[in-house]
């Protein structure tokens, strides 16, 4: 086929808004509220905000412009755009998406099922006095390590086929049928039950002292590296940076984009949405703290779980509607979650049927399969110490190491100055030499010099107190896989050149 056929039988996007909405529903997910807040919480509050916006203009924005303008470039995959640049740099393609696909979604989809769990506990208010021994005792009833698995956990385990069979409902109609429409419902019903959530917030009791925690900065917290490293994986992770995302969504551009005005949506969409979430937060970690006589430090015990423990217990404190506020609350939960995790594997799909031309249906549907059982780990009584440690090295490790690869790449192999010719002629905001100097210097400068003072630091002192054992078979050695698995399928003749579907 000749490059233009190629080009135009590609699925596009039915509207630019389908696209913004898509690619912002997939940036906005648990990252915004589950993550980000407990990463806020967990790093001191406001002195987590400094690193995460040094993070957002040093790396989140220029490398969202390069996701997109490549892919809109290569009219491919993740896997299609870095086989594009040269055969030799497939493998990154499919390790991003190989690495998001059999990793991080497994255990996304099961925070998911946790919050459909409790969109059904907020009818009667199952969690009680004690939302922290409710979450953790009763709920995953944590079992003593990561290697003490117990039993499956029944209640969560049916919550998670229907996350999955979600998944697969929307996906499987195809990017305009199911994506498109899906987002065009979800996400602006997410922001008006967001809105709604945090403006009640601000009215309760010593909403005023916990906004200020957020809000004010501890600035000896930013000598710990740990706390620059969460910083600047968060920024990946809540972007969908480094998951071959951006690059899929933009292959179903049409050809005359606006590559560097959607960018800065996205971003500045995404990142305004969670400062926003983190007020309504603190706000509620105040109220808990005010109605508890205990300092916001140590309302909560255990950071991970700060979303299933500060809100219920707010939601039982309210004075009136506390049912409708943890429907509304959890059922918003699901439906971002939901919008991030069918992007991935619309991510994952797009890249197989680029390169091997199998049905879509059918790869779809054998994914969720896949993704279904993979995820039962993290439903066992050992769940939430696999999901710690899975998120631990395949965000820190898997996406900062992705994306220092990728920028190297395609600054200085594939050349940026050759992507911004490309974003330029087609949009009508034009891109600077600022750009090419943070895709090329700036962006894995800082990548490489946090990468390498975390792994000091996790070389000297094991990551969350777990065993080494647990921390190497579970995390390193599942990264180790992914890569394997890339390289393997990297290795794979194309049936068709992926070059020829390339915009010249
Ligand atoms: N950006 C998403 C979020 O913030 C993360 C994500 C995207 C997770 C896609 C899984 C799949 O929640």
């Amino acid at each position: 086929m000749k490059n233009s056929a190629l080009a135009h039988h590609r699925p596009q996007w039915k509207t630019h808004i389908g696209f913004l909405l898509a690619a912002v529903g997939s940036a906005i997910g648990l990252g915004n509220i589950w993550r980000f807040s407990y990463l806020c919480y967990k790093n001191g509050g406001g002195a987590f905000l400094v690193p995460y916006i040094t993070a957002l203009f040093i790396v989140g924005i220029p490398l969202m412009i390069l996701e997109i303008g490549l892919g809109h470039k290569m009219r491919g995959s993740a896997p299609a755009s870095f086989a594009s640049v040269s055969r030799k740099w497939e493998w990154l393609g499919w390790w991003q998406v190989i690495f998001v696909m059999f990793g991080i979604v497994l255990y996304y989809s099961v925070v998911i099922s946790w919050c459909l769990s409790f969109l059904f506990f907020s009818f009667n208010l199952s969690w009680g006095q004690d939302p922290n021994a409710f979450f953790f005792k009763k709920f995953l009833m944590v079992s003593k390590g990561p290697f003490n698995i117990g039993d499956v956990r029944t209640g969560i385990i049916f919550s998670l086929l229907l996350v999955w069979f979600l998944n697969w409902l929307i996906v499987f109609k195809g990017v305009q049928k199911g994506l498109e429409r899906a987002n065009k419902i979800f996400m602006p019903l997410l922001f008006i039950l967001i809105a709604i959530i945090v403006f009640w917030g601000f009215k309760l009791p010593g909403a005023r002292e916990g906004i200020l925690v957020y809000l004010r900065p501890d600035f000896t917290r930013l000598m710990d590296v740990r706390v620059w490293m969460d910083a600047f994986s968060q920024i990946f992770f809540t972007l969908s940076l480094g998951f071959g995302i951006m690059i899929a969504y933009a292959s179903y551009l049409p050809v005359k984009s606006e590559i560097v005005r959607d960018s800065l949506i996205i971003s500045g969409v995404n990142c305004l949405f969670s400062l926003f979430v983190g007020l309504g937060v603190f706000a509620v970690l105040g109220y808990m703290a005010h109605t508890t006589s205990v300092p916001i430090s140590s309302v909560v015990s255990e950071s991970i779980g700060l979303a299933f423990i500060a809100f219920p217990k707010a939601i039982s404190l309210l004075p009136a509607f506390s049912r409708i506020f943890g429907v509304l609350f959890f059922g918003s939960l699901v439906i971002a979650g939901l919008s991030s995790s069918v992007s991935i594997i619309e991510a994952f799909t797009s890249g197989i049927v680029d390169k091997f031309h199998y049905s879509r249906k059918a790869v779809v549907s054998s994914l969720v399969v896949c993704g279904f059982l993979g995820s039962v780990i993290f439903v066992t009584q050992a769940g939430l110490y696999w999901l710690d440690i899975v998120d631990h090295f395949l965000t820190q490790y898997g996406l900062v190491i992705a994306a220092i690869f990728e920028s190297i790449i395609l600054g200085w192999i594939y050349k940026s100055n050759r992507l911004r010719q490309h974003i330029n002629h087609y949009s009508s905001w034009r891109l600077r030499g600022w750009w090419d100097i943070c895709i090329k210097v700036a962006a894995p400068l800082a990548l490489t010099v946090i990468l390498v003072s975390s792994l000091v630091e996790e070389l000297s002192c094991a990551y969350g107190g777990y065993s080494r054992l647990a921390l190497v078979l579970i995390g390193r050695d599942w990264l180790i896989y992914t890569l394997f698995f890339a390289i393997l399928v990297a290795s794979h003749h194309w049936k068709i050149d992926p070059r020829e579907r390339m915009l010249s």
